[in-house]
């Protein structure tokens, strides 16, 4: 509005990462209307790691899809580094946001280093043995030797398969990472290995995240705020803390039994949480 006078004037803080206001998720299905989320806020900042929490079929995948742009607001909008999010998938999404899928399956055909690089390759403005050599250290930033580099998909443990699609996921360096459940499926090693992996690149490479988890301790392991999906929308947005003082049914039967309360225990005593 006041651009043109602005030469003087402070800075306007720099925008949300995600800004999220009014959604409304609406699906078509046997001739009638599913809504999935109405009139639902939230706002990402930069830097944070922020965790989505709620019920089966609450709406956190759906939540995800519209960051990426791969769902249409029914109505509101969904801005992602100051855009519309629906113009990610025309300006080269993988640039700008790294999404790891819950069943994000890699390219049977294709190596390790096939499968990271091809966002990379897709883009064709790289000559091939660069994009080689981006993919080989995005390789090793999450974990893995040189000599996994070309080896198929299917001779691969289940927590090989993560860091290498997580690998694929940062192969542009995007600012921002989604993450649908990371840690589902993962033996309880790779898993804590595979959380110790994203703590690093969350702090490291100063990415903002957000990722939908139902895991306790991974919750607690990574977030810096919890949003919580229910009832079509964020019911509560804070730090764990804050969300766990929250007075829901959804939120008192997540945190507050058995493995809730062993996890908050833990919390408690990690004061970068607070
Ligand atoms: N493409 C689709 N078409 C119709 N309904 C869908 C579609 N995607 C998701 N849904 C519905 O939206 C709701 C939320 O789904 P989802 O976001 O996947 O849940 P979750 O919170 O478990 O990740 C579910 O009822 C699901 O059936
Ligand atoms: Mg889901």
């Amino acid at each position: 509005m006041n651009d043109s006078t602005a030469v003087n004037t402070p800075a306007a803080p720099a925008p949300d990462v995600v800004e999220i206001d009014k959604l409304w998720s609406v699906f078509h299905s046997a001739g009638r209307d599913a809504v999935v989320h109405q009139d639902l806020d939230l706002r990402i900042v930069d830097g944070e790691f922020m965790s989505i929490v709620g019920g089966s079929g609450s709406g956190k995948t759906v939540l995800l899809r519209q960051m990426l742009g791969l769902e249409k607001p029914a109505r509101g909008r969904v801005t992602v580094l100051g855009k519309p999010a629906a113009q990610l998938g025309a300006e080269g999404a993988a640039s700008r946001v790294g999404m790891l899928f819950q069943h994000g399956a890699l390219y049977s055909a294709f190596t390790v280093l096939e499968n990271i690089a091809f966002a990379l390759r897709e883009l064709g403005t790289l000559p091939s043995k660069l994009v080689r050599e981006v993919a080989m250290v995005k390789l090793q930033m999450v974990g893995l030797e040189p000599a996994q580099a070309h080896k198929m998909p299917s001779d691969l443990s289940g927590g090989m398969v993560k860091r290498v699609a997580l690998a694929r996921a940062l192969v542009m360096d995007p600012p921002l990472l989604l993450l649908d459940e990371p840690t589902a499926g993962l033996d309880p090693d790779s898993a804590d290995g595979f959380v110790a992996l994203l703590r690093s690149l969350h702090q490291e490479l100063g990415l903002t995240v957000v990722m939908v988890t139902h895991d306790l301790d991974t919750l607690f392991e990574l977030s810096t705020r919890i949003a919580v999906v229910a009832e079509k929308r964020i019911i509560a947005c804070g730090t764990p803390l804050q969300v766990m003082a929250h007075d829901h049914p959804f939120i008192h039967d997540f945190f507050l039994g058995a493995r809730g309360q062993r996890a908050a225990a833990v919390l408690r005593q990690a004061p970068h949480n607070e």
